[in-house]
């Protein structure tokens, strides 16, 4: 029997969100369904409601979430009913040319479930990064969930499933930093703020949040950072060349998604430095820089999809960092809500009064 549950949906671009009566089917082969505990708001959820992701509508919100499986379908032995687990939404195929090289952390064809879920007259909806978890039971393929220790509450779990993943992953794989690094983190929301942690448990020796907001600086701080740059106060490039003596930072992280802060973050840097773009941009942006300059200044500039994490590898790891008092995963948790407080919440993310908001359930 399909389940009937309540879920959060954006119908259309720039609409508020509303809570719909949402079919899940039962789980199919590979599949699993999943009573949902906890899920954070993302800003990548805001995007998708703005149409700055696709026009795909009606959407299904939620990805950043942790629960416990409540039925699988045929053939799954990953997990079974009763598992504690985060949701992922990099669910690895094995057979992609970057998983057959040994590198499943950019695997180009990730798992989703097959099935759809739907509004109850039949419309099929969109599940946000292939989740959708804003919702009582989610239906998912079974690779996307992925096994932890159940002593870490739901709360603070599931954000690993995105955001504190992006950020961490971002400094640690994706930027390599390391003990003695110099890091600069422009964008200190959640996503910013858990590279920041990321950057002191690899043992960064300078860390420089840079924010328009000095609440978020506050917090930032709380995550680590050693240094804080108001970029409406100051010409952020020149603060965190000061605080260098004088050269850039070894690493320098953009976790807003606009071409002003990247270009700050590329001139931010030493030279042979590497910037790291987690942030995500809109279609419309472009980016124009002088071509001699990224030649000249040598280094690397990449980006970072989900912290280029492995979550098998990544996700129990962390977790046992968090529960050994080593990574602060509860500094994260701003508040609570219910699931018909999404709306609210997305206002208190645009106002930078929270660093996240996590629907309880
Ligand atoms: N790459 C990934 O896998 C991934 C995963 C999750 C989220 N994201 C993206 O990361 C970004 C941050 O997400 P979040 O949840 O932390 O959002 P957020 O809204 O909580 O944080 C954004 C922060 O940027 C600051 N900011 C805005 N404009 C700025 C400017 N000009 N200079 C300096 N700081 C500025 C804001 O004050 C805020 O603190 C979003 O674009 C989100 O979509 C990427
Ligand atoms: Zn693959
Ligand atoms: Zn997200």
């Amino acid at each position: 029997m399909p389940y009937e549950v309540q879920g959060v949906v954006a119908r259309g671009k720039g609409e508020a969100v509303t809570l719909e009566t949402v079919v899940v089917p039962d789980p199919g082969p590979g599949e699993a369904v999943v009573n949902v505990q906890a899920c954070g708001v993302c800003h990548t959820d805001l995007h998708y409601r703005e149409g700055g992701i696709n026009d795909d509508f009606p959407f299904l919100l939620g990805h950043e979430a942790a629960g416990v499986v409540e039925a699988v379908g045929e053939g799954v032995t990953e997990v079974e009913p009763g598992d504690y687990v985060i949701l992922n939404w990099r669910a690895v195929c094995g057979q992609c040319r970057a998983c057959l090289r040994g590198r499943p952390w950019y695997c180009f064809a990730t798992h989703n479930a097959t099935q759809k879920m739907t509004l109850a007259d039949g419309t099929v909806l969109s599940p946000a990064l292939g989740i959708g978890a804003f919702l009582e039971k989610t239906l998912v393929a079974a690779g996307q969930c992925t096994k932890v220790d159940p002593a870490a509450r739901p709360a603070v779990a599931g954000l690993l499933g995105c955001g504190v993943m992006a950020g961490l992953g971002a400094t640690i794989n994706t930027g390599a930093v390391t003990r003695g690094d110099t890091v600069a983190v422009i964008g200190c929301g959640g996503v910013g703020d858990a590279a920041i942690a990321g950057a002191r448990l690899a043992g960064a020796r300078t860390i420089i949040a840079v924010d328009v907001d000095d609440r978020k600086l506050d917090w930032a701080r709380g995550f680590g950072a050693t240094h804080t740059v108001n970029s409406r106060e100051a010409d952020p490039v020149e603060a965190i060349r000061d605080l260098t003596g004088g050269f850039g930072a070894d690493v320098v992280i953009e976790a807003v998604g606009r071409p002003e802060t990247y270009k700050q973050a590329f001139y931010a840097r030493d030279l042979a430095g590497t910037v790291v773009l987690v942030g995500v941009p809109t279609p419309e942006m472009t980016l124009e820089l002088p071509l001699l300059d990224v030649f000249g200044r040598g280094g690397a500039l990449k980006s970072s999809w989900y912290g280029d994490c492995l979550p098998s590898r990544d996700f129990p790891m962390l977790i046992d960092l968090y529960l050994q008092g080593r990574l602060d995963l509860d500094g994260f948790v701003t508040e609570t809500i219910g699931l018909d407080q999404v709306e609210e919440a997305f206002g208190k993310m645009h106002r930078g009064e929270v660093l996240r908001s996590v629907v309880v359930l």
